[in-house]
């Protein structure tokens, strides 16, 4: 083969490069000369992925449904790692934020379109067995779901509504300890916390702190005020932001909403009877109104939050 100009040129800035590190080229090149061709396989790493489903039991669809949330906290990632692009930004512009904030609108649409895996992918009677199985384990208890709140907005939001008022100007800790979500996962009959809810407390409330302090002033809520602010143009950002409020605060908690309807739904004394928990008073969005951005919407669609004006718009999201 010849030596061409061009191969000629690759060399000598492959010789540039590795003297500025002070390394010798040539040990390099032999490394090419034995290094394997990389495989599809290899690179992602397919043979460890298609070997983390253990299902518990012996009935096909619980690997369904272990699948599914692996999947679902593939998503989560995914938004994870585009909230830490636009809060770790260095000169963050409005354009940067509302192109990464879409990306995450993307990956929630594909959550809850694809939500009907759960809804209607497995045979009740198998699932009502498996999950017994399961317990005292729940998505309840996925720590990456928390963190995209914490990213997404002023931690005093997440705060019980009951109390936000009075928490306002509390530091971050205290306001912790009136979370929205360790209302959730609690007994029916008593009130008390269930060991679903202590696990997760024990595992994630060090790291949850930890990332609202680090995202006081960075979480999209802050951002967006600081660019607008600056006299920013901001309506295309809003729009998405306003997206993101609904996916998930509305739409992905409406499509988790139903498998629990479909697999669980019960008389309430029923659910006490058995130690169910109160996830009928606790799920539906409209019982909590989780919103993120209220400086977004009017006084009447944060009254009908969760309602029938909600799902007009979630038809209008998908264009
Ligand atoms: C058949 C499917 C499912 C059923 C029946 C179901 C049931 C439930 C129930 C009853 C709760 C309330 C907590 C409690 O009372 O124990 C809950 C919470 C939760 N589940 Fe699921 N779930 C299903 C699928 C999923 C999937 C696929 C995910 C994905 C990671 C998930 C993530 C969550 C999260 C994040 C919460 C907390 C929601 C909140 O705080 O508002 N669930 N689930």
């Amino acid at each position: 083969m010849d030596i061409t100009p061009e191969i000629n040129e690759k060399i000598q800035k492959l010789q540039q490069k590795f003297e500025a590190m002070g390394q010798d080229m040539a040990s390099y090149l032999d490394g090419l000369l034995y290094a394997d061709f990389l495989t599809y396989w290899d690179y992602i790493h397919l043979d460890t992925l298609l070997s983390l489903q253990s299902p518990k039991t012996p009935f096909p669809d619980e690997e369904i449904f272990i699948m599914y949330h692996q999947i679902t906290e593939l998503y989560f990632k995914l938004s994870l790692h585009e909230c830490k692009q636009i809060s770790e930004k260095e000169n963050l512009t409005v354009k940067f934020f509302t192109a990464r904030v879409k990306r995450i609108n993307a990956y929630f649409n594909a959550l809850t379109t694809s939500f009907e895996v759960m809804v209607d992918g497995m045979e009740k009677e198998q699932f009502l067995k498996f999950r017994m199985s399961l317990l005292p384990a729940s998505g309840f208890q996925s720590g990456q779901y928390r963190m995209i709140e914490i990213c997404a907005t002023d931690f005093l939001r997440l705060v019980d509504k009951s109390k936000r008022e009075e928490l306002k100007d509390a530091p971050i800790a205290s306001q912790f300890e009136h979370i929205y979500w360790k209302f959730g996962a609690t007994e029916l009959a008593s009130g008390k916390q269930t060991l679903t809810l202590k696990q997760f407390i024990q595992k994630y409330a060090d790291q949850f702190l930890a990332l609202a302090i680090e995202r006081k002033n960075s979480n999209f809520s802050a951002l967006y005020h600081q660019l607008k602010g600056e006299g920013e143009d901001v309506s295309e950002l809003e729009e998405e932001l306003r997206k993101l409020d609904l996916f998930v605060n509305v739409e992905w908690p409406l499509s988790h909403y139903k498998s629990a309807v479909r697999y669980l739904e019960k008389d309430p004394t029923d659910i006490a009877a058995t130690g169910g928990t109160n996830w009928q008073k606790y799920l539906p969005p409209r019982f909590q109104k989780r919103i993120f951005y209220p400086f977004l919407w009017t006084e009447e669609q944060m009254e009908e939050w969760g309602k029938s004006w909600v799902l007009s718009v979630l038809k209008t999201l998908r264009k």
